[in-house]
């Protein structure tokens, strides 16, 4: 049934409901659930983790470690050119999460196209252009591995990350 509203009484009853929502913003009335703030970075420091020797690594072959915890694959990659981001004397060293941005599933380094390869729905992240997604349904590049070279002891070093590993709220948990 349609009942017919007054345009007083329209203006009276939203004033009511203005007037109730006031109160409870004031917290008069006890606060219905609110959204937990999402956090998309980190407050907490990201630890510096050597992951090899300039000289042991070889042009094109990528090196597998762990950054910034134990739960999170990366691979470092001596391009062999100097690219955006790279580091070393060459400007040439790169390294990213392989946990694809689209659902988290590991990629592969395609050592003949120099991308990461998501083999669950198909994305192409460009290594060489700081892991910008090239095709598929991936909704940002690969998050990057900052790096650091130290000439003394030839030693690349992880120092952070640039983007926000899949799944997680922060990368430093
Ligand atoms: S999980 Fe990589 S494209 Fe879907």
């Amino acid at each position: 049934m349609i009942q017919h509203v007054s345009r007083r009484d329209f203006f009276k009853m939203s004033g009511s409901l203005a007037a109730g929502a006031g109160v409870a913003a004031t917290g008069l009335v006890p606060a219905t659930a609110q959204a937990a703030p999402v956090n998309t970075g980190t407050n907490l420091p990201y630890p510096a983790k050597a992951i090899g020797k300039l000289g042991g690594m070889k042009v094109n072959e990528p090196v597998t470690f762990t950054y910034p915890d134990e739960a999170s694959p990366c691979q470092a990659i001596r391009m062999g050119e100097a690219v955006p981001g790279g580091v070393g004397p060459n400007q040439d060293i790169v390294a990213y999460s392989v946990l694809c941005t689209h659902q988290g599933c590991p990629t592969s380094y395609d050592s003949k196209d120099r991308c990461f390869k998501c083999p669950c729905h198909f994305s192409i992240f460009d290594a060489e252009k700081r892991g910008q997604t090239v095709c598929g349904q991936a909704p940002t590049e690969l998050p990057r591995i900052v790096l650091e070279y130290n000439a003394k002891n030839d030693t690349v070093t992880a120092v952070a990350v640039d983007g926000l590993i899949y799944g997680r709220q922060a990368n430093v948990l």
